[in-house]
């Protein structure tokens, strides 16, 4: 079973109730109608029942099953706004405010979620990547023990000899611009927490990548990976991981022995931690385009309760998968 039929059907076992706040958008509607009718999930769409219904008889789409919600019309409308003006107070939240921000449905939808209505949120068909973790990280925020949200891809590549069978976990590709040593050092772990449970990898090995490997190059920016390699160390001891090194000794055996001499990780890494988000991102898109991987995610890691993000090009496909591993986080 490849690794997004096993997500689906972990999904599929659990069917938790996640909510999809961009209601009126038509590829979200068509997905909302797969996951109930392939009984992946309960699927809430927040948005006016006339334009839903619109939307889906326009596209086709047989709803039934599917719960609807209007948020300024909801039962719980003012309680939350007083929730959120109440934990936001100290940065100026006041109630007419947060009865504005309880009208967009990337607010309440996290709402929903953070009183345990619904078990995790997708959305980002039609917004940006921050419009939709902003929400999610000034209410639902990290779990206990972590400070640092961060965004994990699963790339399924096409050579079995990387990773688990060609699986290996790449991040912070998603939400943090930049890092510090120890921010850096908890995303080492948080990727290894991501490779244990969504894809099942036992005891994964974790390289923190740079453009030297143990030295060979001096510059503060190694400096920096190398401290968080020694924090990652320091901090969780029970974790495989090593570095500073660069991506060919983490996952070339031949070059992994030759720079990083008895290394536990060089040569075999299955997840890849970069110094940055402008490195994470583009090597995540160059593997996959170049590379013809598959890139599930960003799967968001750290945040006390699952909000995923997906790209604004996504398809119904990529919408019914990001609601499984949703699912599965949850
Ligand atoms: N983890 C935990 N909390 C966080 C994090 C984080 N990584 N980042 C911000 N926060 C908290 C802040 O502490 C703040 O909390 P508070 O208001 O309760 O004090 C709250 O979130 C808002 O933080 P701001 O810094 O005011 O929010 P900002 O507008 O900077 O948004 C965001 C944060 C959305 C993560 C921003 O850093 C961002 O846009 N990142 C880049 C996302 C992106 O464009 N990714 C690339 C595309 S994704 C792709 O290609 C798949």
């Amino acid at each position: 079973m490849d690794l997004v039929t096993q997500i689906r059907e972990k999904a599929r076992a659990q069917h938790k109730h996640i909510v999809l706040p961009e209601g009126t958008e038509k590829r979200t509607v068509a997905a909302a109608a797969v996951l109930t009718k392939e009984a992946i999930a309960q699927v809430t769409l927040l948005g006016s029942p006339e334009k839903i219904n619109a939307v889906a008889a326009a596209e086709h789409v047989d709803l039934s099953g599917v719960a609807i919600i209007d948020p300024e019309k909801d039962e719980h409308y003012t309680a939350f706004a007083e929730e959120f003006c109440q934990m936001r107070a100290k940065k100026g939240m006041t109630m007419d405010k947060a009865l504005e921000t309880m009208k967009n449905p990337l607010y309440f939808g996290v709402m929903m979620v953070y009183k345990d209505i619904c078990d995790g949120m997708v959305a980002g068909a039609e917004n940006a990547t921050g419009d939709v973790l902003r929400p999610a990280l000034q209410i639902i925020k990290t779990r206990p023990g972590i400070t640092t949200v961060s965004g994990a891809f699963i790339m399924v590549t096409q050579d079995a000899h990387f990773g688990k069978d060609g699986i290996m976990i790449f991040a912070d590709c998603a939400v943090n611009p930049t890092l510090t040593d120890e921010q850096m050092a908890e995303v080492a772990y948080c990727s290894a927490q991501t490779a244990q449970k969504v894809v099942g990898m036992e005891n994964p090995k974790v390289a923190m990548l740079s453009f030297s490997t143990k030295g060979s190059a001096k510059h503060e920016l190694v400096d920096k990976v190398a401290s968080a390699t020694a924090i990652a160390k320091e901090r969780y001891p029970e974790l495989l991981v090593d570095g500073e090194m660069q991506l060919d000794a983490a996952v070339v055996p031949s070059v992994g022995e030759f720079k990083a001499p008895g290394s536990p990780v060089a040569g075999h890494a299955d997840v890849l931690i970069f110094p940055d988000l402008q490195a994470g991102n583009a090597c995540y898109k160059a593997v996959q385009r170049f590379g013809h991987a598959n890139a599930v995610g960003p799967v968001l890691q750290g945040m006390a309760k699952p909000v995923n993000d997906l790209s604004r090009g996504c398809s119904v496909e990529d919408i019914v998968n990001t609601v499984a591993l949703v699912s599965c986080q949850a």
